[in-house]
């Protein structure tokens, strides 16, 4: 199949008609969102959801989240019978949404089980962005979308990832630019006036906090072992695969930069913060140093992540030595998809 690329220009929305209309038939469409690229299908057709899973080469126990574009939407496919917990989503819906956040809720029978994986909750997202809402709404369906990469590469935050890794495989990419965020959107379990933490994303443990204590899931900063499952079933996956290891370094500022020199000077890679190149740039070139943004921007270094992550896979380096991120507000985020990148593998100066 060949796979047509459109454009929205000036907020003029008409060239998503054709979108909505392969949407409604069934077919598949990536379309862009404030965190990543996501690739769409009819939430409600458990037929066209089975595509996505074979367009990615996605393990079938990995439930998709469905996007809406309005608050009702968040009623009619959920079945919350809890009173409190109700109200608890009812708050956090109404302070972060739309937004980067992913609330997972006791699902409604319209709900396939092809989104869900089987389970009895369904993991729901009103974007932000105008072009993911304005085709959900011109879809007149909630679009199922998981990330628009292929199984075990990293989200996509351009059109063009989407194209070197589905093109041929689904019938439309909407080009929206680069995604303002970058990572995938923070996921909650928001129940018994607790709120579990799934995956760390712009909506912060500290924002959440507000509302009820946070519980995060032990998945997001440390490797399970084996028989442990993480509360999302796609936190078990190493997501990015590198062709190149990736090993993270942790250590005093000092041990770190003569550290990065010395691997540079044997020729390997060396991914760091900006701050960092001008002390490191004499030991390698431009093509084995790579840039995750300042140390002190985690949303630039939210922002930058996977593009960096799919230079290096590009690269001809045999090993790639990383910064040790922090873990503090948007820090968890970006540390949480650069140590599974690792495989959770740390090298202590
Ligand atoms: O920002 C995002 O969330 C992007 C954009 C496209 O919206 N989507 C995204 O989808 O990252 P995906 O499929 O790559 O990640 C969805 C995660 C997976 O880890 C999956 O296991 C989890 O959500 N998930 C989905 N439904 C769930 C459920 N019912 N219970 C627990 N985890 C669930
Ligand atoms: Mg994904």
């Amino acid at each position: 199949m060949e796979t047509k690329l459109i454009k929205t220009e000036n907020d003029n929305y008409a060239p998503l008609c054709e979108a909505a209309e392969i949407i409604k038939n069934g077919g598949l469409v990536a379309m862009p969102t404030e965190t990543v690229y996501g690739l769409g299908a009819n939430g409600l057709d458990g037929q066209a959801c089975r595509k996505i899973f074979e367009a990615k080469g996605r393990p079938g126990d990995n439930p998709l989240i469905i996007h809406i574009c309005d608050f009702e939407s968040l009623d009619r496919y959920t079945n919350i019978t809890d009173i409190n917990d109700k109200e608890l989503v009812y708050k956090l819906s109404r302070a972060f949404m739309p937004g980067p956040i992913t609330m997972v809720l006791p699902k409604a029978d319209i709900v396939p089980a092809e989104v869900t994986a089987g389970l009895d909750t369904v993991a729901v997202r009103f974007p932000t962005h105008k072009i993911a809402r304005e085709l959900i709404r011109l879809s007149g369906v909630p679009i199922a979308a998981p990330s628009a990469n292929r199984s075990g590469s990293p989200s996509p935050t351009c059109a063009k990832h989407v194209m070197d890794d589905l093109s041929g495989r689904i019938e439309m990419i909407i080009d929206g630019g680069e995604c303002e965020i970058g990572l995938e959107s923070t996921i909650i379990m928001p129940k018994n006036g607790m709120i579990k933490l799934l995956r760390p994303g712009a909506i912060t443990e500290e924002m959440l906090s507000e509302f009820a204590p946070v519980e995060k899931d032990k998945a997001i900063t440390s490797k399970l072992s084996a028989g442990q499952t993480p509360l999302a079933p796609g936190m078990k996956y190493r997501h990015y695969a590198p062709a190149i290891p990736l090993i993270s370094v942790k250590g005093p500022e000092d041990k770190v930069i003569s550290f990065f020199r010395e691997r540079l000077s044997e020729g390997h890679g060396v991914l760091c913060f900006e701050e960092q190149i001008s002390a490191i740039s004499e030991y390698g070139g431009r093509e084995s140093i790579f840039s995750l943004g300042s140390r002190h921007d985690a949303e630039e270094q939210g922002r930058m992540l996977f593009g960096v992550l799919r230079r290096i896979d590009n690269s001809s380096l045999d090993v790639v030595y990383s910064v040790y991120p922090g873990m503090k507000g948007k820090e968890l985020a970006v540390y949480n998809r650069l140590i599974k990148a690792c495989g959770f593998e740390v090298i202590e100066l």
